[in-house]
């Protein structure tokens, strides 16, 4: 999506909706001074800026979408976060960093590329001893992660689910609600209406099977 589409569609505004899920994760963190934080996938930086509020801590934040991160870098500058949060073009296959960079690996909706196991797997080594992960997915297969939780060198800390019902009320509803006026407003414009398009059809997808798409955060520890 292109910046200026971005901006037109804002989807971030309803994300925002979701913010106390992120604070509420944190929260089950124990207190840290100055984490340093990844936050892989963070797209236009949504649960990033939410982090940067409530952590004082360093915020590295990695997606591979540079439209998305031109976006979260607007926003950083505009709310003068610049020596707090950066962000980097990078895969999170390709996540280079020394061992131990980081006290706490966040990451929110971008575990469906890499996967659950594979995504504790690679990324722990990068983690300081008995530093934390954060991670937010949808909700299948829960019993089979706690084992992986154990067996991958973590213990789980806590974990909620947000229900598909707080998706619906708190984010999908508003946001058809706003992609339906967009659709009327920017019927002349080919390349807006092809992307709302595509919002739509998302939307229409959570409708079909709303019992899919509830989430649950994970909040484990490396040991
Ligand atoms: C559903 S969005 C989540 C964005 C943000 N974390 C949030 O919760 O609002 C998934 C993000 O993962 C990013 N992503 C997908 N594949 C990636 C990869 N291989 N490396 C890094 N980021 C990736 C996408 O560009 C997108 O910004």
């Amino acid at each position: 999506m292109t910046f200026n589409i971005l901006k037109i569609i804002d989807k971030d505004h309803y994300r925002e909706n979701l913010n106390e899920y992120t604070r509420k994760a944190f929260i089950k963190l124990p207190v840290m001074d100055k984490p340093k934080i990844l936050d892989v996938g963070c797209g236009t930086g949504v649960p990033t800026l939410e982090l940067a509020h409530i952590s004082d801590g360093e915020i590295l934040a990695l997606d591979i979408d540079q439209e998305a991160l031109n976006c979260l870098d607007e926003k950083i500058r505009a709310i003068g976060f610049v020596d707090q949060v950066k962000t980097v073009n990078s895969s999170l296959f390709d996540m280079d960093f020394p061992s131990g960079s980081f006290d706490l690996i966040w990451a929110e909706g971008s575990l469906f590329e890499i996967g659950f196991e594979e995504a504790l797997r690679d990324w722990r080594h990068l983690i300081r001893d008995h530093g934390f992960m954060v991670l937010h997915i949808p909700h299948q297969d829960h019993q089979a992660r706690i084992s992986s939780i154990k067996a991958s060198g973590y213990r789980l800390l806590d974990f909620f689910l947000v229900h598909h019902s707080i998706w619906w009320s708190y984010f999908y509803q508003p946001y058809e609600e706003h992609v339906k006026n967009l659709i009327g407003k920017y019927q002349e414009n080919k390349e807006v209406l092809k992307v709302l398009k595509i919002e739509e059809a998302e939307i229409e997808m959570f409708k079909k099977n709303p019992e899919d798409n509830s989430s649950i955060f994970y909040i484990i520890q490396k040991v």
